[in-house]
C-alpha cells in the first residue's frame, strides 16, 4: 500500500474535475482499510470510491483513500435465485454484465449506471423503474468508531427515493466494504413498462425479451440520452425530481397544463426536475466549458477544464430560475465536497 502526495483527482471523479489530494492511496484489502483507520497519521480522511455522484469544487487536504477492493462470489444458488456477494469497488455496469452473462435476473433494467458497488447502497441508485433495494439482500460496512465490520439488511438501510441511512443519520460512520444480491435464476420478473424501454423493444420487434434484451435496450437508452463520462463529464442526474403535494400542483397545472409527474401518495406527486429546467431554458445551454446536457436537462456537464465552483455556481442559478418560475425547489443529488 503506497500513499502518493499531490495527485490529481481528475481520473477519479466521473465531472472530470482537477483537483489536488493531498494525500492518496488505493486500498485493495479489507485488512488494509482498516490499518489505514487504526493509524494515528494523517486524521483527516476522505472515501472515495466510483467518483460517479459527487462535485469536487476545491482540492483536498485530507488522505484520500480510494476503495478498490475487488471480486465477487455466488454464496448459495437454488433452482429459483442466486444470493452474490460483490466487493465494494467493482464496477457497477461490469458487474451487472457479468450477472447478465449468467443470466442472472433483477439488475437488466440498471445497466450503464456509472460508480462502484459499494456506493450503489448510498443513494440507493434507480432507472427505468427498479431500484437497487428490489435486489439488495444485506451489505457490510465498517463502523469507522469501532473497526468492526457490522451487516446491515434491507430495513436498517432505509432506503428511499436517493436515499438511504448512508445519506442521514450513518453518514460519514461506515464505509461499505461488500453487498450481497437476492437476483433470480429462472421465471424472472420483467419490468417493461417504462415507456422508452418498451417502444424500443418493439422497435426491435422482440415481444418476449430475455433479460439481456432489456439491458439491451436500457443501454440504448441511456447512450441516447445521457453523455458517456469518459467523454464528457459529468455525474448523471445532478437534482432530484422534486416531490410535491397535491395541492401545490393543482396550482402549477393551472400556469402549466402539461406538466409531467408521476403519483407518489394519494398527497404527493413527482416532478421530473428534467422537465423543470427545460421550462426553464436551460436544457442544452453552454457556458464556455461547462453547460446543461443537450438531450437530458438533469445532467450538468463538463466540457473540460471547467471547475467544481463554475458548475456550482451554475446549479444555484438553476435552483433560483426553477424556484422563480415555478416556486418549487430543486435539490441536489450529487454530493458537493
Ligand atoms: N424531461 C424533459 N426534459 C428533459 C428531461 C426530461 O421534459 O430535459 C421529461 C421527459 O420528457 C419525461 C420526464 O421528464 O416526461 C422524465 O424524464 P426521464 O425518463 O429521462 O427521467 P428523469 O426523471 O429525468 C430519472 C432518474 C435517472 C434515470 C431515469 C430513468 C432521477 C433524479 N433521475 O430521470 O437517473 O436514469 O429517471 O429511470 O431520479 C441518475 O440518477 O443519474 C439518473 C440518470
Amino acid at each position: 500500500m503506497q500513499i502518493l502526495k499531490n495527485i490529481s483527482l481528475k481520473p477519479y471523479n466521473t465531472f472530470g474535475i482537477d483537483v489536488n489530494a493531498k494525500k492518496f492511496v488505493s486500498v485493495n484489502t479489507l485488512e488494509d482499510l482498516i490499518a489505514i483507520f487504526s493509524s494515528e497519521n494523517d486524521p483527516q480522511k476522505f472515501i472515495l470510491g466510483g467518483g460517479s455522484n459527487m462535485l469536487l469544487t476545491k482540492d483536498i487536504d485530507a488522505l484520500v483513500i480510494h476503495l478498490d477492493l475487488k471480486g465477487k462470489e455466488i454464496i448459495s444458488k437454488t433452482e429459483d435465485d442466486v444470493f452474490i456477494k460483490c466487493n465494494a469497488g467493482e464496477n457497477w455496469h461490469e458487474f451487472v454484465l457479468w450477472t447478465l452473462e449468467h443470466d442472472f435476473g433483477g439488475l437488466e433494467n440498471l445497466s450503464l449506471i456509472p460508480g462502484n458497488v459499494g456506493t450503489s447502497p448510498i443513494q440507493n441508485i434507480g432507472a427505468y423503474g427498479v431500484e437497487l433495494k428490489d435486489t439488495f439482500q444485506s451489505c457490510d460496512a465498517l463502523n469507522l468508531k469501532t473497526l468492526e465490520i457490522e451487516t446491515f439488511d434491507k430495513n436498517t438501510c432505509q432506503f428511499d427515493y436517493r436515499n438511504s441511512i448512508f445519506k442521514q443519520q450513518a453518514k460519514g460512520k461506515y464505509i461499505i466494504v461488500s453487498v450481497v444480491f437476492k437476483l433470480s435464476t429462472a421465471n424472472h420478473k420483467l419490468h417493461t413498462n417504462y415507456g422508452a424501454i418498451s417502444s424500443q423493444l418493439k422497435e426491435w420487434n422482440i415481444d418476449e425479451p430475455t433479460i439481456q434484451d432489456i439491458s439491451k435496450a436500457v443501454i440504448v437508452i441511456r447512450e441516447s440520452k445521457l453523455p458517456n463520462p469518459k467523454e464528457i463529464g459529468n455525474s448523471g442526474s445532478f437534482f432530484k425530481n422534486p416531490v410535491i403535494s397535491i395541492e401545490e400542483f393543482s396550482k402549477l397545472q393551472l400556469n402549466f397544463k402539461e406538466v409531467p409527474h408521476y403519483n407518489v401518495s394519494e398527497k404527493e406527486v413527482k416532478i421530473p426536475a428534467g422537465w423543470l429546467i427545460e421550462k426553464a431554458g436551460f436544457k442544452g445551454k453552454t457556458f464556455g466549458n461547462y453547460g446543461v446536457h443537450k438531450n437530458q436537462a438533469l445532467v450538468l456537464v463538463n466540457y473540460g477544464g471547467a471547475t467544481g465552483t463554475e458548475i456550482l455556481a451554475l446549479s444555484k442559478l438553476i435552483q433560483k430560475t426553477v424556484h422563480r418560475i415555478f416556486n418549487i425547489d430543486i435539490e441536489a443529488e450529487v454530493n458537493i465536497v
